[in-house]
């Protein structure tokens, strides 16, 4: 999919992002993800005064999914008023590998520009289920 074919997510996204509340960093994100039923659920940045519970859009995006019972996703965009990409912190590439997989990441800017970046790529070496695997001792 080229990312004129993301329009609508983009769309969603950015419409997102005026629900942001980011009094601190005034810097407003706005996410969407669609599950694989094609529902579309947007989240945007919330902020906390003790910052460490600031929480991001994709994950407000992905917390919205999962809770009203999307389990498979198809693709996620990200928008902020930055004039360069935003892409996803380390703590949001952890939850979407975990809860969405290989799926295309979206970025749009300010200006109206896109790139798609598979998460594979963006998260290349992940900690998941497969980690966990440990192998049994020798008795
Ligand atoms: N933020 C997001 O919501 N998503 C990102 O991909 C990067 C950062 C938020 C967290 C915080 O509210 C603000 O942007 C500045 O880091």
């Amino acid at each position: 999919m080229s990312s004129d074919e993301h329009r609508d997510l983009i769309a969603a996204a950015k419409g997102a992002r005026e629900f942001a509340v980011a009094p601190f960093s005034m810097f407003r994100v706005g996410a969407a993800v669609e599950s694989d039923d094609q529902r579309i659920f947007t989240g945007c940045n919330v902020e906390n005064a003790t910052y460490g519970l600031t929480v991001c859009a994709e994950r407000v995006s992905i917390w919205k999914a999962i809770s009203e019972g999307a389990r498979s996703f198809n693709r996620l965009a990200v928008v902020s008023d930055a004039a360069d990409f935003t892409p996803p912190c380390g703590a949001c590439r952890q939850i979407i590998w975990e809860l969405c997989g290989d799926i295309p990441i979206i970025l749009a800017n300010a200006r109206g520009d896109a790139q798609v970046l598979q998460m594979s790529k963006l998260y290349p070496h992940p900690f998941d289920s497969r980690s966990l695997k440990v192998r049994k001792k020798k008795p």
